[in-house]
Formats: C-alpha cells, structure tokens, sequence
C-alpha cells in the first residue's frame, strides 16, 4: 500500500464540537501534518442549514445538506461524526464504515446504544473507530480504559462525567443561582446537548457510563441497564444542609465490580468534602478509576464544550492518520470477554441522606424512627434544621448508616404515609469516598 499524499477527511456536523474540528483542521494545518506524517485536508461537511452564518468560514462548496456526497466520496478516508443523537448519526457511521472509511465520533447516544456492534463492524473491516470525545471531553480516559489499563482489573469508577450539570450544581451551591438560569447559561456556553433534559434528568451521564463500565470490565453495558436519577429534585437547603454536615452535592456515575455482578448508577450523591470529586467544579469533569494494579487513578480536566472535545477529536484524527501513513493496521479497540450481571439497584447498599418537613411537636421523632428501625434502617445521625414558629413545622435531617435500597424505597413510601410527616422533601445517596 502506498503512502498517502494527503489523508481526506469528511465532516458530519459543524456545530459547537464540529466548528471547533474544521476550524483547527483549517488553522493549523502545519502541525498536524507533521504530527501525522501527512496533511490532514477537509473535503467536505455535512450541515442541515448550508447559509448558516458559522464560527468558522470555509469555501461554500465544501458544505452541504447530502449525507451520501461525504459517505461516497472516493477521497474521504476517515469520516468524523458530530452530529449527535441516535439517528441518523448511528446510520452514518454505520454507512461510513461499511463503505471501508475510518469513523471518529463524539457521540456517546450512539456508542453507548450500538457501540458494540460498530466496533465488530470495524474490526471485521480492519478499520478504526474511535471516540474519545464520547467521554469526559479533554480528559483521555477512554484510551486509559482501553490501552493504558489493560493489564488491570478494574474495580469501580467514580466519576463525574457531565459537565452541564457539574456547572449547574455549582452555581446553585456557591451563588444560589437557580437552576433554571445556570442551565440558560451553560446552554449559552455550548455545553448542554441539543435537548437539555438529557443533561438534567441523568441520560448524558448514563450513556458515558455505559461505556465506561463496558469498557472497564470487558462485558457490555447497555444504556437502559444503568440505574437513573436527574437533578431535578435538588432544593438550595440541600446544598447548605450537604455543606453542614461535611458534604458536597455531585451528580456521580457509578461503577463497581462486585463477583460476576455490576452496579451502574447515575444520581445526585453527597460526596464527602476532603474527597478530589467534591472540588470539581463547574464544567470540569473527574474520573476516579481503581484497579489492582493502578491503585487509585484520578482524571480531572474540562469536560464539555468546543475546544476540550475539539481537543479529543483531533487526537483520535491524529491517531488514525499516522495509521495511515504507517500502513499499520488498526489495533482490536475493545474486548468484552467477560459476561457480568448488572444488579439490580434494590440490591444496592448507599447511606442516605433524607429532608422531611414534620409538624414541630413531641413525638415525630419517635414514629419516624420505628418506621426506619422495622426496615433495619440504621440511623446515623437527626439534626433539627430550620423550623417555623407560624405553620409550627420544622425540617428534619437523617443520615443512615449503609442500607439496602429496596428497604430505603420502603422507608420512604411509609414515612410519606405518616400523620407526622407533612412531606418527604428529599433523599439523596451518600457516597462516602476515601480522602
Ligand atoms: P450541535 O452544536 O447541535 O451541532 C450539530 C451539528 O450537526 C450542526 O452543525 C447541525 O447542522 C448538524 N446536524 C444535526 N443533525 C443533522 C442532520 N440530520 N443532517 C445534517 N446535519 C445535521 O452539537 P454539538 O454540541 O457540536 O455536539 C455534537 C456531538 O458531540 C454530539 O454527539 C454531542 O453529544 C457530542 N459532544 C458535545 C460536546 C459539547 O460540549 N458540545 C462535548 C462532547 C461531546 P446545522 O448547524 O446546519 O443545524
Ligand atoms: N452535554 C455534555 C455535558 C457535553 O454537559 O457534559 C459533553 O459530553
């Protein structure tokens, strides 16, 4: 096979992430040719609006709305999707590769859903696949997961893998900005997905955690698998009452090997100050990994936005065009050898944090305490927050010792049943980290 001249590349998407690849593609040509051994060129770039003023310019010609006139041409080589969504990015892909082209893709929907199969796809091709702009922007854990970590067995990950919502959590703990503005301005900023609820209700982080898990421990995890919770339901008092007792509140996703099971879940977590995780702030992201011979691995770096994904993008282009002009050929990018149950979350042992609004009057505590204690639902500490002398109620905090959820699900159902309970306000996970 012949050295090539140039290596073509073919663009599907010029929005936040894909502006950010045409424009470093124009402007710095030089290096990332030498970097590769060859010019990188820009042939074409598939867009839905072509008369759309756009951050970068470049020649009209090489814009347009027909998928197939970047698919079918003979000097695309490696075909870089950012469109997002399932469909009909996934087909995209699929197309792209089929017609014998290298795929680099951001898009953790697609990935995290049919990642597998494409993958088998591209390998039964002797092509590439990469995507480590899928997770955790600028931060390089899915060529740690599936080169650097190989000789490991992964234990857990802890991570916060969602910028978006990392930046609302922030604003909302340190300005008490509401939720609703810090979204409006991380939507501004060109972190928030397309529809800003998959950042919000948990589906963003889900998706990157299915493929972090797949790819830790070589067995598949599949989107749906992952157990769910937004952060949606969190109140400025939970932030103060968190910092009272020695906490933070991050949206974490959760990994953990346990036997021939795995636990997967996304939800809001009081994580303890001390902790690297409490102190991520804004849109960075942090990956805590732990195997047995790495130790404990932490990854901290900004996690969404045009220039860090820019940064992974490039850095899986750069890879595939020295490939290229090596003749290499592609190494196997992911083994699922393994074959875990995921278990099911009322399996699942958390401590808890729980916010109930009660009348301000003698016995509440003890009926709220047999309630816990039947479930065997160990109590670690009962604060009385705020009260109010005119409705004469006051706020109650508990924090549990590790429970099981099945009994905490329980719990809540009986406790929102009681006379003395006016409301169950909240009920947060604690993840007690080592410092
Ligand atoms: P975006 O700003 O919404 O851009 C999407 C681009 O794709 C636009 O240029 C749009 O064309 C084009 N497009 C969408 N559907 C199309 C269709 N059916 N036919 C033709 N063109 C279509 O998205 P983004 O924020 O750059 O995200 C792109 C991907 O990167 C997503 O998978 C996202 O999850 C991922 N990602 C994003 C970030 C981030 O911080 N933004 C970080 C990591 C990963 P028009 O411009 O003409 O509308
Ligand atoms: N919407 C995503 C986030 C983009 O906020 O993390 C980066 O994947």
């Amino acid at each position: 096979m012949k050295t090539p001249q140039s290596i073509g590349v073919g663009l599907l998407g010029l929005g936040v992430v894909g502006s950010g690849v045409a424009q470093a593609l124009e402007n710095h040509r030089e290096p990332l040719a030498c970097r590769v051994g060859a010019p990188l060129e820009l042939r074409k770039v598939l867009v839905r609006d072509v008369e759309k003023q756009r951050p970068v310019s470049l020649p009209p010609h090489k814009l347009t709305k027909d998928a197939q006139q970047v698919l079918d041409d003979p000097a695309v080589q490696v075909v870089v999707e950012l469109m997002g969504g399932e469909s009909p990015a996934g087909e995209y892909i699929r197309g792209a590769l089929e017609r014998g082209k290298h795929v680099v893709t951001a898009n953790k929907e697609v990935m995290a859903k049919d990642g597998p199969e494409l993958l088998a796809l591209a390998d039964a091709k002797r092509l590439s696949l990469l995507f480590e702009g899928a997770v955790g922007g600028a931060i390089p854990i899915i060529g740690s997961l599936t080169k650097d970590f190989l000789g490991n067995q992964i234990h857990s990950i802890h991570a916060i893998i969602n910028g978006t919502t990392n930046f609302i959590l922030t604003r909302m703990a340190e300005e008490g900005m509401s939720g609703d503005e810090a979204l409006r301005l991380a939507q501004d900023l060109g972190y928030a997905e397309a529809d800003p609820s998959n950042d919000v209700e948990g589906l963003d982080a889900a998706y990157k955690l299915a493929i972090l898990a797949t790819l830790a421990f070589h067995s598949r995890v599949s989107p749906g698998e992952v157990f769910r919770e937004g952060i949606s339901r969190l109140h400025a008092r939970d932030f103060r009452y968190a910092s009272e007792l020695g906490y933070a509140i991050k949206l974490l996703a959760i990994a953990k090997r346990d036997g021939a099971k795995v636990e997967v879940r996304v939800h809001p977590a009081l994580v303890p100050e001390g902790h690297l995780l409490a102190k991520v702030s804004g849109v960075f992201n942090a990956v805590e990994v732990e195997g047995n011979l790495l130790g404990r691995t932490v990854f901290h770096g900004l996690g969404a936005g045009r220039e860090p994904t820019t940064s992974a993008v490039l850095g899986d282009l750069v890879e595939i065009g020295r490939r290229l002009v090596a003749n290499g050929e592609p190494s196997r990018a992911v083994q699922m050898e393994e074959s875990l149950t995921v278990k099911a979350m009322s399996e699942v042992e958390t401590r808890c944090y729980f916010r109930l609004n009660v009348p301000d009057r003698a016995g509440v505590l003890a009926q709220i305490t047999r309630v816990l204690g039947d479930l065997n639902i160990s109590i670690a500490s009962i604060i009385q927050k705020d009260t109010d002398p005119t409705t004469q109620t006051a706020e109650i905090v508990i924090t549990t010792h590790p429970s099981k959820e099945a009994a905490v699900q329980r719990s809540l159902a009986l406790l929102g049943e009681l006379d003395v309970v006016k409301e169950v306000s909240n009920m947060i996970r604690i993840e007690e980290l080592p410092s």
